[in-house]
């Protein structure tokens, strides 16, 4: 008999995961890890590193974006079993929200209980400087999208769920720590996300700042969201790649927002692999 339509996504969900669960072979993740744009090098930290492109995986959107590899990377980081997106989906892509979320869900129906999500963001904020790292306190959700929208009502989790600590003071204050004992420059702050793929306007960036938001970028909302609606513990990284546009006269390129993650790699590697080490 036909599937029930409003079991489509579940059943999609439980298809990929035994695909992947097949190439982790025994393996069993704790901890996921979304790498951002120039983030991706941190996978090639990961131990005994097994590789499973995105388009092995079924119902898995391929990655189109500049520096996202677009494949999964399982292994060990900080002694921990970790499961990393060597690059990450975007809405600015053509991605729905839902695509853009499904390897969120996937990592759940894994066992995965943690995400740590990362990316590089403009800073809004006039005190924080290019090569600082910003974890997320909150954020605003300006995608206009969400991806629980048109999720089946029984099938993977209840529709209506708060998103008060949607970033987990737990996990952010062991990042806190770990920052602080190895030196690295880090701010805490309200993250605003958007779809792109063009760079915000000066009046935007004004307006978003009179919201209360540290940081811009276009990426990680819809992937917390769907993390909260199945009760994942959350942790967002932003790497300030630049000032935000129009802040000190500044106009934002991607070139630059590549060239900054290539040299606060070392940083971001050893923030991320001492947060998972604690956890
Ligand atoms: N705006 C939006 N997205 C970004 C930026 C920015 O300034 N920097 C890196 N990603």
């Amino acid at each position: 008999m036909a599937e029930a339509p409003r079991n489509r996504l579940k059943a999609q969900i439980e298809e990929a995961a035994a695909v992947m669960e097949r190439w982790l072979d025994g393996r069993r993740p704790e901890v996921g890890l979304i790498l951002g744009s120039g983030l991706g090098p941190l996978a090639e930290r990961i131990e005994e590193p097994a590789f499973l492109p995105f388009a092995d995986v079924p119902h898995m959107q391929e990655s189109t974006a500049t520096s996202h590899v677009g494949r999964f990377v399982s292994g060990r980081l900080g002694g921990k079993p970790v499961l990393a997106m060597q690059g990450r989906l975007h809405g600015y892509e053509g991605n729905s929200a839902q695509q853009v979320a499904f390897p969120v869900w996937l990592m759940h129906e894994l066992g995965v209980g943690t995400l740590v999500t990362t990316n590089a963001a403009g800073a809004i904020n006039e005190s924080y400087q290019v090569g600082d790292f910003c974890l997320m306190t909150d954020h605003i959700n300006f995608t206009g999208r969400n991806p629980v929208v048109g999720t089946d009502p029984d099938g993977i989790a209840f529709r209506f769920f708060s998103m008060l600590d949607a970033y987990d003071p737990r996990l952010r204050a062991i990042a806190n720590e770990v920052a602080a004992e190895r030196g690295i420059p880090v701010q805490n702050g309200v993250y605003l996300g958007l779809l792109g793929p063009s760079f915000e306007t000066p009046a935007e960036i004004r307006a978003f700042r009179a919201w209360g938001a540290d940081t811009v970028a276009m990426s990680v909302c819809e992937e917390v969201i769907a993390a909260r609606h199945v009760g994942m513990a959350v942790c967002g990284i932003s790497l300030v790649s630049n000032m935000a546009c129009g802040v000190e006269g500044a106009s934002p390129n991607d070139v630059e927002v590549l060239e900054v993650a290539a040299r606060r790699e070392g940083d971001f590697c050893a923030l991320v692999s001492g947060l998972v080490e604690r956890l």
